[in-house]
């Protein structure tokens, strides 16, 4: 009886079992096939809209992708005050940067610090992303500040209403979006002017929209080569980022870095937003040379890569552009030619200037 009783409840089990097994395999190939169905379904949307925007190409199969993104998409860089301004010099922007996001399919149009509201809201609405760079100015009372600020509060409102606009900022630009983001400048100093670090990653990275797509070996270099560029004096601690409740609950914090004595954010994204900053310079490795610690190895040169390509797929989703094409043509960088900085001291190797 007993033993009858154990055969019938071990029989029940491994059918149980069996059963869990059968389901589990059936959800798999369930979805995956539901997973390649959408995947290649977006990707031929994709191409779609490209080859609708780009008609004059559809026929040249190999080049349609690349002419389309130039065609489609363009992305706002701002440019910065100069120290020592002349008539003919007022602001510039580090062609690296420039550079870093045509190497990822973008044409880019300089915004000019010191303009009109009326001139950044239609701006705006010609462009499909904003990109704030590295350099020098001030955080609160700058026309770099001023004009970041404006298209910071435009993008916002925009992803709000379902418009998808992107913002990035990188250094400075990765400082001016915690002093617009927190309403105060909560940064301090470190030891952290020339040096090139491995990221150290939180556990939210890997699943971030920012490096959820980078390749595995990118993200093994990442965490482990002096491959991403600090040259900045003010950072923001993890001690006082933890703090601000503004901070906190708008940006998660992808990776961070010490300077031996700091622990300071290094990368973050927002959590609801389309909003991105890196307080390292992904733009240096492939473009600049000025310095001996810019590290030029095949994974620090795809990091560059890698990063562009991530802002100008997030610009590609922005469907902002010009009224006209004359519009589009006079604002496009291709109206400034890039000034080689020759023997002067400064650290980048190219410079667009502005009036
Ligand atoms: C922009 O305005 C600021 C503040 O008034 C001023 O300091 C700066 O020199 C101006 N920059 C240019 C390029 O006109
Ligand atoms: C925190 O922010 C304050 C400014 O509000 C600054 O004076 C201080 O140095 C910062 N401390 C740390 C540890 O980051
Ligand atoms: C700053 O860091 C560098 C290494 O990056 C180190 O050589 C230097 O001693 C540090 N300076 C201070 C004041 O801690
Ligand atoms: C990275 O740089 C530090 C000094 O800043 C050095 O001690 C370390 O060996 C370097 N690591 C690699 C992998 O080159």
């Amino acid at each position: 009886m007993k033993k009858e009783m154990f055969c019938s409840l071990f029989l029940s089990l491994f059918l149980s079992l069996f059963w869990v097994c059968v389901s589990v395999l059936l959800l798999f190939l369930f979805l995956t096939h539901t997973y390649t169905h959408t995947h290649t379904h977006t990707h031929t949307h994709t191409r779609m809209c490209y080859y609708t925007e780009a008609k004059y190409f559809e026929d040249i199969f190999s080049f349609t992708l690349v002419y389309s993104l130039l065609l489609c998409f363009s992305s706002g860089v701002l440019t910065q005050e100069l120290k020592n301004p002349k008539p003919e010099r007022n602001s510039y922007i580090a062609a690296s940067y420039v550079k870093t996001l045509e190497s990822a399919g973008a044409r880019v149009v300089p915004v000019m610090v010191n303009q009109t509201e009326e001139d950044y809201h239609r701006l705006f609405n010609s462009i499909n992303g904003i990109f704030l760079p590295g350099g020098g100015a001030h955080l609160m009372t700058s026309g770099y500040a001023r004009a970041a600020n404006i298209f910071y509060r435009l993008a916002l409102e925009a992803n709000d209403r379902g418009d998808y606009f992107p913002v990035w900022g990188t250094c400075l630009g990765f400082e001016q979006l915690l002093v617009i983001t927190s309403g105060e400048n909560l940064l301090c100093r470190t030891n952290t002017s020339g040096v090139s670090l491995p990221l150290e990653f939180t556990q939210d990275a890997t699943e971030s929209k920012l490096f959820k797509d980078f390749p595995p070996d990118l993200m093994t270099a990442l965490a482990t080569e002096n491959i991403t560029v600090n040259f900045h004096k003010w950072s923001i601690s993890v001690e006082n980022f933890t703090k601000s409740e503004e901070l906190r609950t708008f940006y998660k914090i992808l990776s961070t870095n010490t300077d031996g004595k700091i622990e300071f954010i290094s990368t973050m994204e927002a959590y609801d937003y389309p909003v991105y900053g890196t307080q390292w310079h992904p733009e240096k490795n492939a473009f600049e040379w000025r310095r001996p610690y810019y590290p030029h190895t095949q994974s620090a040169i795809k990091t560059t890569f890698y990063m562009a390509d991530f802002f100008v797929n997030e610009a590609k989703k922005n469907v902002h552009s010009f009224a006209t094409e004359e519009e589009e043509e006079k604002h496009l960088i291709y109206n400034h030619n890039p000034v080689f900085s020759g023997s002067s001291t400064t650290s980048f190797i190219q410079k667009y200037y502005f009036k």
